[in-house]
């Protein structure tokens, strides 16, 4: 991940440095419910609280969200995100950004073996943000995909564990207790501080990541506080299982 402080980036910026990384690839979220208050609607969304008549302006609006990787819930999820903060409240509302190669690094030779072959369900319902995912969502109403359980990084091939409390439901073809057992074990990482960025957000920050190897979390922050943040992301692509 990249972080530069003190920045002063028009959304055509933030759009032309999303080239950068995208090489030009389509940067809009498909399923954006977000309203269209800017010219660039498309491809720029808000991370916010703010409010028009009650209703969100943008996504994500309150409060902690579990970790999670952008776009699990797709077939090719995100190469990376780009977030560059507009306001920020004067506590909480951090960005936990957990390094999911060391993750996978750090796992012993059993908890490997157990991982090999193996694909997990992950779906977002956009209705909860601190909840563990459901072990069997109904596919009807939400988005969902499925990747291998350690991916590899499709320029480098590393592995990397690719579960998130938030959006992963489940091991394909596993016993459902297993799964959850499992599952409990290796989110283990989103309490190993070694593993963890802490990101205090300063108005001005841009903050890029790989989204492939890195999943993020956010920790709680006043109601009454305003949090604007503009997003826009990267084309990815499918992700294969590492070797390992
Ligand atoms: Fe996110």
């Amino acid at each position: 991940m990249l972080v530069f402080r003190g920045q002063d980036l028009s959304e055509d910026d933030q759009l032309r440095l999303a080239d950068v990384f995208g090489g030009g690839a389509l940067r809009s979220r498909p399923d954006e419910k977000r309203a269209e208050t800017t010219t660039n609607a498309r491809a720029i969304g808000l991370v916010t609280n703010i409010r028009e008549d009650g209703k969100p302006i943008g996504s994500l609006p309150d409060g902690e969200l579990f970790f999670h990787y952008d776009g699990a819930f797709i077939d090719e999820p995100y190469r990376a995100t780009l977030l560059y903060a507009v306001e920020v409240p004067d506590a909480g509302g951090h960005t936990l950004f957990a390094d999911m190669y060391r993750a996978f690094d750090a796992l012993d030779p059993d908890t490997r073996d157990k991982l090999r072959g193996r694909t997990c369900l992950h779906y977002f319902d956009h209705v909860s943000y601190a909840k563990r995912a459901d072990p069997d969502p109904d596919l009807s109403t939400v988005r969902y995909a499925r990747h291998p359980a350690v991916v590899a990084h499709p320029h480098t091939g590393r592995p990397a564990l690719y579960v998130s409390p938030l959006q992963t439901a489940r091991f394909e073809g596993m016993d459902g207790e297993e799964s959850a057992a499992l599952l409990t074990e290796l989110f283990a990482y989103t309490e190993n501080a070694d593993l963890i960025y802490e990101h205090v957000w300063q108005k001005g920050d841009l903050v890029i990541w790989d989204n492939w190897g890195t999943a993020h979390a956010r920790t709680d922050f006043p109601a009454d506080q305003t949090r604007l943040l503009r997003r826009s992301i990267v084309r990815g692509q499918a992700l294969s299982e590492a070797a390992f």
